[in-house]
């Protein structure tokens, strides 16, 4: 099993790494990991330009591409990242957003795109209500461009300090259970 895994944090070593770490830790040795951490590549903004929507391939060559051909080949994929303003932090939005070439391929150029499953943790620092809706909504969208079905989330509100989730013990059980299902049980949707 292909897993591609996107660090969402610019803060390394905070709660969103630590829940997907954890979160990776039922992995089998057989199976291999991506790792990708956007804030630490260089890559351009998605210039709405369009030309995807025509010839299904981004006219900026950076390592966006590289981390499209990852999506591509997963079986499963997860997103970890804090809220920023409601939102996702910078450069994975941004990376989001060059997605769309995806998109195209899928829905304007219908090309068959081989099944996968998704799967978000998002932590905020916070109690709002509606702390996780855009980025549960973003998720979704990201998720069905390129096929990947959107299987749920484990949210945590309240945690601001960093890795201080450590110490939150049912947390932890929690994303190691909800991994264990996504990863290795036939019905997956939590
Ligand atoms: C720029 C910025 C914006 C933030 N916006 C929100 C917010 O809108 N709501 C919230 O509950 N927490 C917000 N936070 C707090 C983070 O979501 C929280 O500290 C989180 O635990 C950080 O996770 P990390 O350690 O993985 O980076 C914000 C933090 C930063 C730095």
């Amino acid at each position: 099993m292909n897993i591609v895994a996107i660090y969402g944090s610019p803060r390394r070593g905070g709660n969103s790494d630590v829940m997907l770490d954890v979160f990776l830790s039922p992995v089998q040795p057989t199976d291999t990991i991506i790792r990708i951490i956007p804030s630490e590549m260089k890559f351009s903004q998605c210039k709405g330009c369009r030309a995807c929507e025509k010839t299904g391939v981004c006219v900026i060559d950076d390592e966006i591409k590289t981390v499209s051909n990852h999506l591509l080949q997963a079986d499963r994929v997860i997103i970890s990242a804090p809220i920023f303003f409601y939102g996702f932090p910078s450069a994975l939005k941004a990376l989001i957003d060059r997605s769309q070439v995806l998109w195209s391929r899928r829905y304007l150029l219908k090309e068959e795109l081989k099944p996968k499953k998704g799967f978000l943790l998002a932590v905020g620092a916070t109690q709002g209500k509606k702390l996780f809706e855009g980025v549960i909504l973003t998720s979704r969208f990201f998720f069905d461009g390129f096929n990947c079905e959107y299987q749920g989330e484990v949210v945590f509100r309240g945690f601001d300090k960093k890795a201080e989730i450590k110490n939150c013990q049912a947390c932890l059980e929690e994303i190691k259970k909800a991994a264990q299902k996504f990863f290795y049980s036939e019905n997956t949707i939590i």
